[in-house]
C-alpha cells in the first residue's frame, strides 16, 4: 500500500471502477452519462474522478444522527476540494430508540445494504455516516465486503443531560431515576419534566454505552480520521472532520487502500484493546468478532479474555464510573489521548485511514485530566471490564461486564428461579408468591439470536420487587440475550449455544443449582448428566413465529453469539464478482 498518496501506486483514471460506467463509449455509456446531466451536473464534474458514495443513515427517526444531513454536505465539500465526485446514498438508519423488537434483528441488513449500494453502483470509495449502536458495526462488515477504500464518519456523542443543575447521563440515569420513581423518591410530575434534560443535541448517547464503545473501537481499527470518535456532535470539530473525511478518501481511491491492504490482526486486537480499557459494552463482543470475521481475521473468545485480562479499565466514565460523560472525555483529551495512554497495549504499527500507522496518529496526544483518563498503573480496574465465561450451561460461552456487576456476587452459587421467556418474566417477576431470595439466580430463556429474535436487550432483568423492598439490588441474573451498555448489574449474557436451538440453557429447571465463577472464568448447571440426557430427550424446538420476509430468513442464517450473530450466507463463499454492465 502507498502511505499519503506517495504516487507509487496511483491509479490512472481509467482503473477507477467507475470507469466502466462513465468513461467508455458504448451505449450503456451513453445513459449513465446523459443521466447525471439530467441532474444537473456537467461532465466535468464527475468524468474521470473517483466516485465517492456516501452513505447516510440519517432519519426522522433517527434522533443520534440527525445532524447526518448536514454533515454528508460536509463531506461533499470535502470530497469536492480534493477532486472526487460525491453522491449521496441513503441507508437504513438502524435507530436503536424505536426499531422493534431489536435493532439488532437488523444490523445485517443494514450491512446487506451497504454491500450491495457500493457494489451495484459507481462507486470507487466509500465514506460511512453511523454512530447509533448497530450502525457503526452494520456499515463496516458490508464496506468489508465490498472491499472498496472507505473511511467511517462518526456521528458523535450528543451534548451531556441535565436536569435541575444535575448531570444526566443516557440510559443509565434513566434506569437510575425510574426506580427512584418506583422508590417514591422523585414525584411522577419530576420524572415527566426530566424527559426534556434527559437529550439535549443530536448525537448518540454520551455514557460510555455501546454507540461510544463502538464508534472508539472502529477508531482503534484505523478506520476513522485520528481523534474522530470522540468529538461531540455539536462541536465545531465534528463538522471539519467530516470535511477532511470526504478530501482523504479520494486520495484513498487513487492510491488503492482497500481495508485488505489496510487491516491486519493487530487492527483487531486493537478494537479489542480500546474497548476493555475503555470498559466498553458487552454488545461489542458481538460486533467486533462479527466485524472481524468479514475481514476474515481471527477473533474467538478466548482471544478477547485474554486480552481482557492484560488490558487495565482508565475511561472513568458513566456507567462504570458516576461522574463523567463523553464530553468530559473529549475535553481530557478525547480517544487519541486514551488510544496513546493505552499504547503498550496496542500493535502501533497497524495502519489507518490517515495514511499513517495508528503510533504517528496518536503520538502527540496528551491527557489533560488524569481522573477521566486514567495512567496505566493507576486504573479504576485492573483488568478490562469484561469476561469470557465457559462451562456445562454455556459450553460455547456466556459474557459479563465485570466492571458492573457487584464484586461479591463474581463467585456465587444459587438455586434457578427459570423464566421460559421475557412475557413469563414480566408476568411473574414481581408475584409475592413467587419463590426467590437474594441468593437465587434469575434465569431467562428465548432471549437469543433466534429466541428473541435478534438477542434484545433483556438481559439486565429487573430485581423482583420483594426483594427490592427488602433492600436487594443485585443478584446474579442469566440469559442468551444481551443488555444495553449503559445497563449495569451482575448480568450473565449472551450465553451460547442459545436456548431456542436447544442449549443446556432450555435444560435449566426451578432449583437447580448454578455455580458463577468469574475469577474461573466458569458457569455450570451443577445437574447430574444422566438427568441432563433425560431432559434433553424430551425437549421440544419451540414453534417457528416467523414463516415469511425478513425475520425468517434471519432465523435461518443467523449464526450465535460466539461467532457474531452474522447471516451465514454473508460471511462464506467465494467472493462476490464485479457486475456486467451491458
Ligand atoms: Fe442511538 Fe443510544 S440510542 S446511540
Ligand atoms: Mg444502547
Amino acid at each position: 500500500m502507498s502511505a499519503g498518496g506517495t504516487g507509487a501506486t496511483r491509479k490512472r483514471p481509467e482503473e477507477l471502477r467507475s470507469h466502466r460506467w462513465f468513461g467508455v463509449d458504448d451505449l450503456r455509456a451513453f445513459g449513465h452519462r446523459s443521466r447525471m446531466l439530467q441532474m444537473g451536473f456537467s461532465e466535468s464534474d464527475f468524468r474521470g474522478k473517483p466516485v465517492i458514495g456516501i452513505i447516510n443513515t440519517w432519519s426522522e427517526l433517527s434522533p443520534c444522527h440527525f445532524h447526518f444531513r448536514t454533515r454528508a454536505e460536509e463531506v461533499k465539500r470535502g470530497v469536492w476540494q480534493a477532486g472526487g465526485f460525491p453522491v449521496e446514498l441513503p441507508a437504513h438508519p438502524v435507530t436503536e430508540q424505536y426499531m422493534k423488537p431489536t435493532s439488532m434483528l437488523y444490523r445485517n441488513m443494514l450491512a446487506m445494504e451497504t454491500e450491495e449500494l457500493a457494489r451495484s453502483q459507481p462507486c470507487d470509495g466509500l465514506v460511512l455516516l453511523g454512530g447509533c449502536d448497530k450502525t457503526p458495526p452494520g456499515l463496516v462488515m458490508g464496506a468489508l465486503s465490498a472491499g472498496l477504500p472507505f473511511i467511517f464518519v462518526p456521528a458523535g456523542p450528543m451534548n451531556s443531560g441535565n436536569w435541575r443543575g444535575k448531570s444526566l447521563g443516557s440510559g443509565s440515569d434513566a434506569w437510575k431515576y425510574h426506580a427512584e420513581l418506583r422508590a417514591g423518591t422523585i414525584t411522577p410530575a419530576q420524572w415527566k419534566d426530566m424527559e426534556g434534560g434527559m437529550a439535549r443535541s443530536f448525537g448518540t448517547c454520551m455514557t460510555a454505552g455501546t454507540a461510544a464503545t463502538m464508534m472508539l473501537a472502529v477508531e482503534a481499527m484505523g478506520l476513522t480520521l485520528p481523534g474522530a470518535s470522540s468529538i461531540p456532535a455539536a462541536d465545531s470539530a465534528h463538522p471539519r472532520m467530516a470535511t477532511e473525511s470526504g478530501k482523504r478518501i479520494v486520495d484513498m481511491v487513487w492510491d488503492d487502500e482497500t481495508p485488505g491492504k489496510l487491516l491486519s490482526q493487530g487492527s483487531i486486537d486493537n478494537a479489542v484493546a480500546a474497548t476493555m480499557a475503555f470498559g466498553g459494552s458487552t454488545n461489542a463482543i458481538i460486533h467486533i468478532i462479527a466485524m472481524a470475521r468479514r475481514a476474515g481475521l481471527e477473533l474467538d473468545l478466548e482471544r478477547f479474555d485474554a486480552i481482557s485480562r492484560r488490558v487495565p479499565l482508565i475511561a472513568n466514565l458513566r456507567p462504570n464510573g458516576d461522574t463523567w460523560l463523553m464530553a468530559d472525555f473529549f475535553f481530557a483529551g478525547g480517544s487519541r489521548a486514551f488510544l496513546n495512554r493505552l499504547g503498550p497495549h496496542l500493535d502501533l504499527t497497524a495502519k489507518t485511514v490517515s495514511g499513517a500507522t495508528l503510533g504517528e496518529d496518536i503520538a502527540d496526544a496528551d491527557v489533560f485530566n488524569e481522573e477521566i483518563i486514567r495512567p496505566l498503573d493507576r486504573p479504576l480496574q485492573a483488568e478490562g471490564g469484561l469476561a469470557v465465561l465457559k462451562g456445562s450451561l454455556a459450553p460455547r460461552g456466556a459474557v459479563i461486564k465485570t466492571s458492573a456487576a457487584d464484586p461479591r456476587l463474581l463467585t456465587h452459587t444459587g438455586p434457578a428461579v427459570v423464566f421460559e421467556n421475557y412475557a413469563d418474566l414480566k408476568k411473574r417477576l414481581d408475584d409475592p408468591d413467587l419463590e426467590v431470595t437474594a441468593d437465587s439466580v434469575l434465569v431467562m430463556k428465548s432471549g437469543g439470536p433466534q429466541g428473541g429474535p435478534g438477542m434484545p436487550e433483556w438481559g439486565m432483568m429487573p430485581i423482583p420487587q420483594k426483594l427490592l423492598k427488602q433492600g436487594v439490588r443485585d443478584m446474579v441474573r442469566l440469559s442468551d440475550s444481551r443488555m444495553s451498555g449503559t445497563s449495569y448489574g451482575t448480568c450473565v449474557l449472551h450465553v451460547a449455544p442459545e436456548s431456542h436451538v436447544g442449549g443446556p440453557l432450555a435444560l435449566v429447571r426451578d432449583g437447580d443449582l448454578i455455580r458463577l465463577d468469574v475469577p474461573g472464568r466458569r458457569l455450570d448447571l451443577l445437574v447430574e448428566e444422566a438427568e441432563m440426557a433425560r431432559r434433553r430427550a424430551a425437549w421440544q424446538k419451540p414453534a417457528p413465529r416467523y414463516a415469511r420476509g425478513w425475520t425468517a430468513m434471519y432465523l435461518e442464517q443467523v449464526t450465535q453469539a460466539d461467532e457474531g450473530c452474522d447471516l451465514r450466507f454473508l460471511e462464506a463463499g467465494a467472493p462476490t464478482p464485479e457486475p456486467d454492465i451491458y
